[in-house]
């Protein structure tokens, strides 16, 4: 090979290399690689001329520069050309709280604005709290509308009786007692007394219950809201007010809340409390027929009462100097009223089903 022969295909190699598309990832071993172009040309010195063989070799040299130089812009050009930014984004996919939590969240901002505040109580919890310190002794026929689920725990049997005037004999820290899984968010009406010892008391307390119950509207495991008030002079009035201020927030201006006499052990006098219905505006009748969403007008939601003076002092709390009022309800059962959701099984909201929790 003559030292002119090197030069063209030297040339050759380099017009090749302006020409590479920018997109060839292996640009650089097919130049520069064992195999490359470069390499097999380089082999060709033997073929030239001893005189000639010292400028080949600066002619091999600059080459080689080249070709780095070239290459290096090539790939620092490749990583900008590689994003298009015409390209629609790709969706960042943000996931986002359960309804359920969600309604928990609101039910808390609206009772904190009124100055309640939350606390956490235990979900299995011994059976003073849950049953006993609640004005419900052991037996007690009350106890089996809620008598639920027992964990095997050795139970510490006690000498001492109910004694209604002293109920704290039977606190569990003094003798013992059964764990339950919690039938209700009451457990923790003596828990916020024992905590906070001396009124004003505004709680809300939110946490999961436990019942022997499934159907389209019950689950096992559901979620209540608790509130207890205790302060001097409080009476039904607070909790009626409080109750409207709850509606009125909760499922938009213009519902109502009612009151019904009920029974519970735990307040005197109870109630069960009931919403008015959106649909028909309380009224029962919808388009002159009955309304389909609540039949009646109203939509029940749970209990409520004056805390009774044996819960008072069970919690250590003078009945004659303070009375409370307290209420208890299902976070299901209050959401899935609320207007334009139509859940019609609640079994849904646990079927972790993201078709169904996406709309939330
Ligand atoms: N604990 C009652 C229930 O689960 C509700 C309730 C709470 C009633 C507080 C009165 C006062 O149905």
């Amino acid at each position: 090979m003559t030292i002119d022969q090197l030069k063209s295909q030297i040339e050759e190699i380099i017009n090749r290399l302006e020409g590479e598309t920018l997109i060839d990832t292996n640009v650089k071993s097919k130049y520069l690689g064992k195999k490359g172009l470069f390499n097999s040309l380089v082999k060709e010195i033997r073929n030239i001329e001893g005189s000639d063989k010292k400028e080949a070799g600066q002619l091999f040299n600059q080459l080689k520069e080249t070709l780095e130089t070239k290459l290096s812009n090539i790939s620092q050009t490749k990583k900008v050309v590689d994003i298009d930014f015409t390209m629609p984004a790709e969706e960042t996919k943000v996931g986002h709280m359960h309804p359920i939590s969600q309604a928990m969240e609101e039910i808390t901002s609206i009772f904190e604005k009124i100055g309640f505040t939350r606390s956490r109580y235990p979900e299995v919890d011994w059976d003073w709290y849950v049953f006993e310190s609640l004005n419900m002794p052991p037996s007690h026929p009350a106890r089996d509308e809620w008598e639920t689920f027992f964990v095997d725990t050795p139970e510490e049997v006690s000498e001492v009786s109910y004694d209604a005037s002293n109920p704290r004999k039977r606190h569990p820290s003094l003798v013992g007692g059964k764990m339950v899984l919690t039938t209700h968010t009451s457990n923790g009406q003596v828990r916020e007394m024992e905590r906070l010892k001396n009124p004003p008391i505004r709680m809300i307390n939110i946490a999961r219950c436990y019942r022997r119950q499934q159907d389209a509207t019950h689950t096992q495991m559901f979620h209540q809201f608790e509130g207890l008030v205790i302060d001097e002079g409080i009476n039904i009035q607070n909790l009626k007010g409080t109750l409207d201020y709850f509606a009125k927030e909760f499922y938009g201006e213009g519902t109502k809340s009612r009151i019904r006499p009920f029974h519970f052990q735990f307040t005197e006098p109870s109630f069960e409390v009931d919403f008015s219905c959106h649909i028909c505006s309380g009224t029962g009748i919808k388009d002159g027929d009955k309304c389909k969403f609540c039949k009646s007008g109203w939509h029940e939601v749970g209990g409520a009462g004056m805390v009774h003076p044996n819960v008072l002092k069970a919690g250590g709390i003078d009945p004659e100097k303070y009375t409370g009022f307290a209420f208890g309800w299902g976070v299901e059962r209050t959401y899935t009223l609320k207007e334009g959701l139509n859940i019609d099984d609640i079994r849904l909201l646990y079927s972790g089903d993201l078709r169904f929790l996406k709309q939330f």
